[in-house]
């Protein structure tokens, strides 16, 4: 075994996270971890996880549900292609192989949402199989251990990082193996303040005895992302909010929102009066920014008290539900944040 995975494994023995709820679990569980640990910590994702898992305990139980359930389940972790995504995948599994998890790589590959550093992820800790990872952690970590200067996203860089990591692949404890390498990305090697001192590669990594280890991974170049303003509407009757779902692609999509209108604030929302209110005697609530990759995106919230629910929309995109009920449906962070506000 190279010193690189004999040490990695060591340390994970020791060191690394051996009480996460998905460890050693079904391919279910274990497919549902990778997808939520995509864009997302631990620490965040875990309480996702478990309710997930308690509402859905199978493929059949997710592939059953509703999209409007799964994504509820989602609300706030963002990136909701993920959960679509998920609920597809279990749906073909269901169809196509009766309820069970596929186990051969490319047909895990094959499901949507899943890369291949993920299929390789599930192949290793649910099927013991013999596979490299390399998701953004492990790209900083192999960057800097090499020393591979140059953006990891661009596809030469991300090639030679694949062949890196195959090369290194121990021949066997591939979970413990692997496990390290998540681990020590998320709690040594870190982007902005790696503990050098106390990783079990520093010997042998070139970053560090070049001290090249805040220089690596080279960032990206970075454009200013664009901005983007709305303007989104509460309109409150009572308890009652009006939700709107969005379309089913597209930032936010399937999700339900605030009435919203594109554009600075200022400019003359002329939709506005299809809802039936005026501008002029709107509240305003304190603007706000909203990151998203892409973009970011300048929310300038405005709030009516209406004695009535004007001219009754029959449109199924459209509806009035209690507050506390709208804080339980699939709605993205910033509409909670608002139902939030309000609701104190
Ligand atoms: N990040 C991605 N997958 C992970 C896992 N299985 N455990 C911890 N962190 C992860």
């Amino acid at each position: 075994m190279s010193d690189f995975s004999a040490r990695l494994i060591r340390w994970q023995r020791r060191h690394g996270r051996h009480k996460l709820p998905w460890q050693g679990a079904d391919a279910y569980r274990v497919w549902l971890s990778e997808i939520m640990l995509q864009q997302t910590q631990v620490a965040t994702a875990t309480p996702y996880y478990l309710r997930f898992v308690a509402r859905f305990p199978d493929v059949s139980a997710l592939a059953a549900a509703s999209e409007d359930e799964v994504l509820a389940h989602w609300s706030g972790l963002g990136y909701y292609s993920r959960a679509r995504n998920l609920h597809r995948a279990a749906q073909i599994i269901m169809r196509q192989r009766g309820g069970r998890f596929p186990e051969n790589f490319d047909d895990i590959l094959a499901l949507p949402g899943v890369g291949r550093s993920t299929a390789a992820a599930i192949g290793v800790f649910a099927f013991q199989q013999r596979r490299a990872i390399l998701d953004g952690n492990v790209k900083r970590v192999l960057a800097r251990y090499f020393a591979v200067a140059g953006y990891t996203g661009e596809k030469k860089i991300e090639a030679q990082l694949w062949r890196k990591a195959e090369g290194l692949l121990p021949e066997q404890d591939l979970a413990g193996y692997t496990q390290g390498l998540m681990d020590l990305g998320a709690l040594v090697c870190t982007r902005g303040k790696p503990q050098c001192a106390v990783c079990p590669l520093h010997e042998e990594c070139a970053a560090y005895r070049n001290g090249q280890v805040m220089q690596l991974p080279t960032p990206r170049a970075r454009k200013a992302l664009p901005e983007k303003h709305s303007t989104f509407l509460l309109l409150l009757n009572g308890a009652d909010i009006l939700l709107e779902k969005r379309p089913a692609t597209g930032i936010w999509g399937g999700l339900w929102c605030l009435p919203q209108m594109d554009g600075a604030p200022g400019k003359d929302h002329c939709g506005i009066r299809q809802y039936g209110v005026d501008a002029a005697q709107a509240h305003a609530l304190p603007a706000f920014t909203h990151t998203f990759t892409h973009f970011r995106l300048h929310i300038t919230p405005l709030l009516w008290r209406l004695p009535v629910k004007p001219g009754q929309s029959q449109e199924p995109a459209k509806v009035w539900l209690c507050v506390e009920e709208a804080m339980r449906a699939a709605i993205p962070s910033p509409v909670r944040k608002l139902l939030h506000q309000i609701t104190v």
